[in-house]
Formats: C-alpha cells, sequence, structure tokens
C-alpha cells in the first residue's frame, strides 16, 4: 500500500467493509489504484457510485507548492472615456460586450521590467532569495527580443545567475502551460526545488490603436508565482491546442527579406494578412471556441483529480470577456461568483491574467490556503488547458 495517503486507505478499508461479496472487483480497482499511486501518476481515479456511496475523493498526489505570489502593472492606465477620444467607440459598448472599463498600459517600461518587479514580489511573498532560484519559466507573446528570452533578463534583472531560465509561448494558455511544466520539473527531484513562474505582457505593443474592434480590449501586466515540490496533494492536470484555428489569432512575426533571396511571391501561409505585426483576430470564431473549451477544460481536469467542477471553491479563468465566462458557467451549471473575474480593472492581458486575478483573488480574501482552485486558459493557437491544485 505504498505511496497511498491514509485517507484513501481509510476509503478502502471502508469499501471493504461495505462490499464484502464483491471483494473481487474492487481487490482489481484497489490494485490499479495503488499502481497509479506508486507509479507517481496524476491524481486519476474514476469516481465508482455504487448504491449512491461515493468511494473516494482523490488519490493524492505529488502538485506544486505556490510559497509566494506577486504582481505589477504600469502606472499608466486608459480608461474606456480615453478609447472614446481615438477610435469610434463608447463606455456602453465596451462594458455590456466585454465587461472592461480600464486597462494598464506601459509607458516605455519593457516586458522584462515588469515582469521582474512581479518576480520580485513573489520571492518577497515566499520568503526566497534569487540566488536559490533553480528554474524560471516566462510565459509571453509580447517579448522585448527574439534573443535574449524574457526569462533571461527576468533573471538578470532579479539576480538570479545560473538558473534555468526558458520562455514559453502558449498565448493566453501560457500560464497554465507554464504552471504544469514546473509542477513536472519539480517532482523530477532533480536538483530543481524552486520554480519562478513569470507572466509578463504588454499587449499594447502589437495593438493596432486604430481598430476599434480588438484595441479596446488588451491591458499589460505581469505577474508571477514562486514554486516548489509538495507531495500528498491534489493535483491534476490538461491541455491541448487545435492548430487548425491558428488563422484565428495572429500576430507575424520577422517576414523573410534575406540577401538571397529570388522568389518574390509571397508563400501561402494560410493566415489572414496583417498590417505589419499587429494583431488581428476572428472575434466570433475565438468566441464560439472559447466558450466551448473552457468548460471543457474544467471537467476534464476535474474528471482527471476525481473531483466534481462543483467541488472546487474556485475556478480562474482567462479573462478575455466577461459574456465567455457567463456562458461557460451556465454550460458547467456553476454560479458565476464561483469564477475569480477582475477583467473590469486589467482588460486582457494574455498569460498575466490569470495569475494577475489570482493574486486579486487572494488580496481580497475571496482565494484562501487550502482551496480546491481550477486555473483554466484558452487562447491563440488555438491552445487551451486547466490545472487543479489545492492552495
Ligand atoms: O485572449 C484572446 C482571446 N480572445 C477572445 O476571447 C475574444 C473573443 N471574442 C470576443 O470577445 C468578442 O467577439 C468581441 C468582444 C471581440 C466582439 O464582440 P461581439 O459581440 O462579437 O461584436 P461584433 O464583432 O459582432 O460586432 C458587433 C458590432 C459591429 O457593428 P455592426 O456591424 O453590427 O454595425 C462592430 O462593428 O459592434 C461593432 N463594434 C464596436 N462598436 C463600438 C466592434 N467593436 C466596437 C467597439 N465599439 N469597440
Amino acid at each position: 500500500m505504498q505511496g497511498v495517503s491514509a485517507e484513501v486507505l481509510y476509503y478502502y478499508i471502508t469499501i471493504i467493509t461495505q462490499y464484502r461479496q464483491k471483494n473481487n472487483i474492487l481487490r482489481k480497482i484497489i490494485i490499479q489504484m495503488n499502481y497509479r499511486a506508486e507509479q507517481g501518476r496524476h491524481s486519476c481515479f474514476r469516481r465508482i457510485n455504487r448504491g449512491g456511496i461515493k468511494v473516494a475523493e482523490y488519490i493524492k498526489t505529488v502538485g506544486a507548492d505556490i510559497r509566494g505570489i506577486g504582481k505589477y502593472v504600469p502606472e499608466l492606465t486608459a480608461t474606456n472615456e480615453d478609447f472614446t477620444k481615438i477610435v469610434d467607440t463608447s463606455d456602453e459598448w465596451i462594458t455590456q460586450r466585454t465587461g472592461i472599463k480600464v486597462r494598464h498600459i506601459t509607458n516605455g517600461e519593457p516586458t522584462y521590467y515588469i515582469g521582474a518587479q512581479a518576480a520580485k514580489a513573489a520571492l518577497k511573498d515566499a520568503g526566497i532569495s534569487a540566488e536559490d532560484i533553480d528554474l524560471i519559466i516566462a510565459t509571453t507573446v509580447t517579448p522585448d527580443f527574439f534573443t535574449p528570452s524574457l526569462s533571461c533578463l527576468i533573471q538578470r534583472e532579479i539576480g538570479a545567475a545560473g538558473s534555468m531560465a526558458m520562455d514559453v509561448n502558449c498565448a493566453c494558455s501560457g500560464f497554465v502551460y507554464g504552471f504544469d511544466m514546473a509542477k513536472r520539473y519539480l517532482q523530477t527531484g532533480d536538483g530543481i526545488n524552486n520554480v519562478l513562474l513569470v507572466a509578463s505582457e504588454e499587449l499594447s505593443k502589437f495593438v493596432d490603436y486604430t481598430d476599434r474592434a480588438s484595441c479596446v480590449l488588451f491591458g499589460d501586466g505581469a505577474a508571477a508565482f514562486l514554486l516548489q515540490k509538495r507531495g500528498d496533494t491534489l493535483y491534476s492536470g490538461y491541455m491541448g491546442a487545435d492548430g487548425n484555428g491558428a488563422k484565428y489569432l495572429v500576430s507575424r512575426a520577422l517576414r523573410c527579406e534575406n540577401a538571397f533571396r529570388t522568389n518574390t511571391e509571397e508563400f501561402d501561409m494560410q493566415m489572414p494578412q496583417t498590417k505589419k505585426h499587429y494583431f488581428t483576430q476572428d472575434g466570433k470564431e475565438v468566441y464560439k471556441f472559447a466558450t466551448k473549451a473552457l468548460p471543457d477544460c474544467v471537467e476534464k481536469v476535474c474528471a482527471k483529480a476525481g473531483i466534481a467542477p462543483a467541488e472546487l471553491d474556485r475556478i480562474v479563468p482567462h479573462q478575455a470577456n466577461i459574456r465567455i465566462i457567463e456562458t461557460a458557467a451556465k454550460h458547467l451549471k456553476l454560479p458565476m461568483d464561483k469564477f475569480s473575474m477582475y477583467i473590469d480593472r486589467y482588460g486582457n492581458t494574455s498569460s498575466a491574467s490569470i495569475p494577475l486575478a489570482f493574486c486579486d483573488a487572494v488580496a481580497d480574501g475571496s482565494i484562501k490556503r487550502g482551496d480546491r482552485i481550477c486555473l483554466v486558459g484558452f487562447g491563440g493557437g488555438l491552445t487551451y488547458g486547466g490545472v487543479v491544485f489545492e492552495y
């Protein structure tokens, strides 16, 4: 029975006592549960409903412990009213269609700088010094350079030289992917004890401020978690992507303009034509995708953890549009107050939106230690993903 907690053991004994006559089937189930626990796999455990008795909630497994959190947003802000001065829009339209009221916009501070401020706050909160960081994972779609990476620049800024440093670009799902990667590195126990996960985004860099359909949506900001390994806890991750939807959210990188090029024809990349690097999206297609992907992720990641969505204390979703969350909440048959929503104060900050919301929820007391949390994201790629854990 090695690798199984006392709580699960207790459930086993209860089951065996109650269903002595069905010992054979139960023995097989127990063997399977033990196998999974010993393999250190995810906490997958199908709920067995015999005679309406809940057999077990989940097998405790290895997870990621959030030791510290921190955020940083630029001082400069732009209200809906400010946007009425540059495009044909109104506070009423933006509020009703998206839930956004204000967003923070960089006044020239680079992405690595705001990320580093959030990282420093998370380190302070955790009581960990920068030299103790073993791995930095930075998530962004708006780095300052192709190279060096955002994570290397954050490392330089906070004084964490020597740690591993890498960037993850999964658009708005980036933080969820990064969280799961951090957990897997920590789980190996291979000298990785402290992971700094930083999301830093300056979407104002790629916003086309003449396009009213997209410019009102985005803001800049950064947030970070300091993660350590945690044994015997709730954890599951479910992630995926659908490259067939690549064309729906686009910001172009460099074009091919090398000195030897002879072919003047544009290669058909099956992507929309965009002005320079400016962001473009098919709002309706993304909306359709998001309202399906979000509840689907919550259901699947909860099923992997062996709990029902209703058993979560809080869901912290990617903050793109309040209406997407309302639709998802209906689909999941959950009240809106289970969702941590702060879109009114930040707009859509891509991969930073989930940790920013998490930080604010902890600050206002709506997320507390011991709560069962689901972080869930969706976005460009198309990508999607969720993680479930106990805070
Ligand atoms: O993190 C990235 C993931 N992205 C998303 O999740 C975005 C998902 N999509 C959405 O959130 C919504 O589709 C939008 C907020 C982008 C747009 O909302 P919508 O309800 O789908 O509006 P729409 O595109 O259907 O436009 C409705 C009307 C149009 O006018 P007509 O053709 O009906 O006369 C637009 O031209 O609203 C107009 N419109 C605006 N009006 C005032 C579009 N943008 C604006 C604006 N102000 N800013």
